[in-house]
């Protein structure tokens, strides 16, 4: 293969697009990507076609121009994907992606392959839903970072109910929340990243920051990654996995979720594994050998959210600072307008310890900051 003659179509030209653009130009592949806004993230380094992955005409007429198929997010219009699968190579599957876009479905496969997960039902009525409580309520289908997540303790919260019908969930109590990349291709082949840790931020419920390797016994790491080997499997997933855990009190572990496409855990592989979750993605999806998942260095990845209460332009304050101190990687994911925690970039942190990775985190945390040019 000449990878100068191959075009990857990627659906969705945000951040993780832009990322896995970055890695496929590595190799001289050629990238477009369907984007509805204008000068999407992707576009920096990606020819970008403006156009809506959720119309089945114009994913059509995207996908005549490429020779792979892949994903940014997973919320498109599947249907005109089983009809191309018999003309293009579509990667992950339509029919893992039909799986996971519903939370229901996903989470059935995994119980059914006999995988732990938190108990779920499926409730279509207020009274269901106040008898359950505790839960964790959330929407069947189009939820990403934690929109269409909601946790319910008591009465009182039924207010942020989300609309019904919806999945719910046993309110899981945490300990820590568990991440990790699993590649697997056509032939069976598979790596599986080390765990990362994650702490989410508190109002956002959405990543805040990681580190990697996750605090966890020899024991917890192997049954962490056997079990997410296990789920990758249970969607019949080939390609390039990001998958959620949780690990309770008493040391269960459950499966949260799967999101098929390179994840927000896996970021600082690009500087702290020999290939990186954005060339492993390039790897697995135009059929190359799989790369080394190996940690070469202990890492914090911080999300660089947009600041309450600034809009419009980006303004990215303490850069300069942020950039002087040693062992750190910025990237700016280019978007045109910051709101209040929108992910707008994030920092790789590595240390000689982890110790020393974290300590450099906190500092970063405290000066690097997106506002905008709008203050509300
Ligand atoms: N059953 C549960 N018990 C306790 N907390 C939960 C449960 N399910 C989800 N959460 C919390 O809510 C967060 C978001 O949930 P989930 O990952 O299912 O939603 P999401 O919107 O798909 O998120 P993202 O796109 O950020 O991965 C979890 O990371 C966890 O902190
Ligand atoms: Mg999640």
């Amino acid at each position: 293969m000449n990878p100068g003659d191959v075009v990857i179509g990627i659906l969705g030209g945000g951040q993780l697009a832009k990322m896995s653009a970055q890695a496929g130009r590595k190799l001289s592949f050629k990238i477009r990507v369907l984007d509805p806004t204008p000068e999407c993230p992707a576009s920096q380094v990606a020819e970008q076609v403006v156009g809506s992955f959720r119309d089945p005409e114009t994913v059509k007429s995207f996908a005549k121009t490429c020779h792979i198929l892949t994903f940014d997010l997973e919320h498109v219009d599947l249907t005109p994907l089983f009809e191309l699968k018999r003309n293009i190579r579509i990667v992950p599957a339509p029919e893992t992606l039909t799986l996971i876009q519903n939370k229901f479905e996903q989470r059935q496969a995994f119980y059914k392959a006999g995988l732990p997960v938190p108990k779920f039902s499926v409730v279509s009525n207020k009274e269901d839903l106040e008898k359950k409580l505790p839960i964790v309520q959330k929407s069947l289908v189009g939820g990403y970072d934690g929109r269409g997540t909601v946790i319910l303790k008591s009465r009182e919260d039924l207010e942020k109910a989300l609309p019904l019908p919806s999945l719910v969930e046993e309110y899981v109590e945490i300990e820590k929340e568990i991440a990790l990349i699993v590649v697997r291709n056509n032939k069976g082949e598979f790596r599986i990243y080390d765990p990362v840790e994650m702490v989410f931020h508190p109002e956002g419920n959405l990543l805040d920051y990681l580190f990697c390797p996750a605090d966890l016994s020899e024991r917890l790491t192997r049954d962490v990654k056997e079990l997410a080997l296990e789920a990758v499997k249970a969607i019949g997933g080939v390609g390039l996995f990001g998958v959620e855990l949780f690990l309770d009190k008493r040391e269960n572990l459950y499966i949260n979720e799967i999101a098929p496409r390179p994840h927000n855990s896996g970021h600082h592989t690009i500087e702290a594994c020999v290939t990186s979750q954005f060339e492993q993605h390039i790897r697995v999806i135009t059929g190359l050998p799989l790369g080394s998942e190996k940690l070469l260095s202990p890492a914090v990845m911080l999300n660089l959210l947009g600041e309450p209460g600034f809009y419009g332009k980006p303004v990215y304050e303490g850069l300069d600072k942020v950039l002087a101190i040693p062992g750190v990687s910025v990237h700016i994911y280019g978007k045109k307008e910051t709101f209040p925690l929108r992910k707008m970039g994030h920092v790789t942190v590595l240390g000689e310890t982890l110790q020393e990775a974290l300590k450099k985190a906190t500092i970063i945390k405290e000066i690097l900051k997106v506002k905008g040019e709008v203050k509300k």
